[in-house]
């Protein structure tokens, strides 16, 4: 036991250093909660500012869809790799081991196939699910103009309030019906409406033509998502496109694992989003990383 006599008065309170008190780090979240702002910190590296989210949660309405047959096999050889891992519950408690310590961003809206009309969705997880699972955010549909839009808005707030409760952020993702336009005005609304309502950070697609005003405008982190594949170095240009035009990073799916070289790619990917490389550069790196198997 420590002998208190010889204890001595070692006290140093630093007088002439002032506390630091540093705004959070991504743009518009300053307000929340610290549970709120670790979770978020678990998905954006606090190096960049960024995250490359790899997004695996396809088969909630598309089952096994290419690339996706066997996520043991081809997927988690890449989630080194990956800032976060986007999936359903499903697949993290049936493949993922819990050993497993990078972020999760569970898929916590569902309950439409492709065979039926998408946007008829609900909330498909309980918040008490996604605490136990010890998620760092809950992933849900939103499809603006959609024939279920106003359902599909109310489940996004649902969730945010959930969340909210136990600190745990709402990301929303914006789905395009196939009959809308795919341009800046749609995703400035659609982003927009989703922040507005209490998103924390929102998934949308690159758009070619003022894709700055889209992130300008949505005050909370935007993600791009990759789309179908295209080949590696239009899929790189997009990610640097994205990032150099306000993006806080990548949630994207299938131009990484249907890739012919899907860890190449995954780095060539980082690269661009963490370390501002440009697209060109980043292939360069894919063709070697793919040379070298
Ligand atoms: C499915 C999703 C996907 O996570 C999202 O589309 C990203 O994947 P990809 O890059 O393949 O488009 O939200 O609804």
């Amino acid at each position: 036991m420590a002998d208190l006599d010889a204890l001595k008065e070692t006290k140093e309170y630093y007088l002439d250093i002032p506390q630091k008190s540093d705004a959070f780090y991504l743009k518009g979240l300053n307000a929340l909660d610290w549970g709120m702002q670790n979770r978020l910190a678990r998905i954006f590296n606090p190096k960049t500012g960024r995250t490359v989210m790899l997004a695996f949660d396809h088969g909630y309405f598309q089952g096994a869809t290419t690339g996706l047959e066997r996520i043991d096999v081809k997927i988690m050889p890449l989630a080194p790799y990956a800032d976060t891992l986007m999936l359903t519950r499903g697949i993290l408690r049936s493949i993922v081991p819990p050993s497993f310590t990078q972020s999760i961003v569970m898929r916590a809206s569902g309950g439409t196939s492709m065979l039926k009309e998408l946007s008829n969705e609900e909330i498909a997880v309980d918040i008490e699910d996604s605490i136990r699972m010890n998620v760092s955010a809950m992933a849900v549909q939103v499809f603006i103009g959609g024939e279920h839009e106003k359902q599909s808005i109310i489940n996004m707030t649902k969730l945010v309030d959930q969340g909210t409760r136990y600190g745990i952020p709402t990301l929303a993702v914006t789905a395009v019906g196939k009959d809308m336009v795919r341009d800046a005005r749609y995703f400035r609304l659609a982003t927009r409406i989703c922040a507005e309502l209490g998103a924390h950070y929102i998934k949308t697609y690159y758009v070619e033509k003022d894709f700055e005003t889209v992130t300008a405008s949505c005050p909370v982190p935007i993600v791009i998502a990759g789309g179908k594949k295209i080949a590696e170095l239009d899929a790189l240009k997009m990610a640097y496109n994205a990032v150099q035009q306000g993006a806080a990073g990548v949630d994207m799916g299938r131009n990484i694992f249907q890739s012919e070289a899907p860890v190449a790619m995954i780095k060539a990917v980082r690269s661009v989003v963490h370390e501002n490389e440009t697209a060109e550069n980043a292939f360069e790196l894919y063709r070697s990383l793919k040379e070298q198997g």
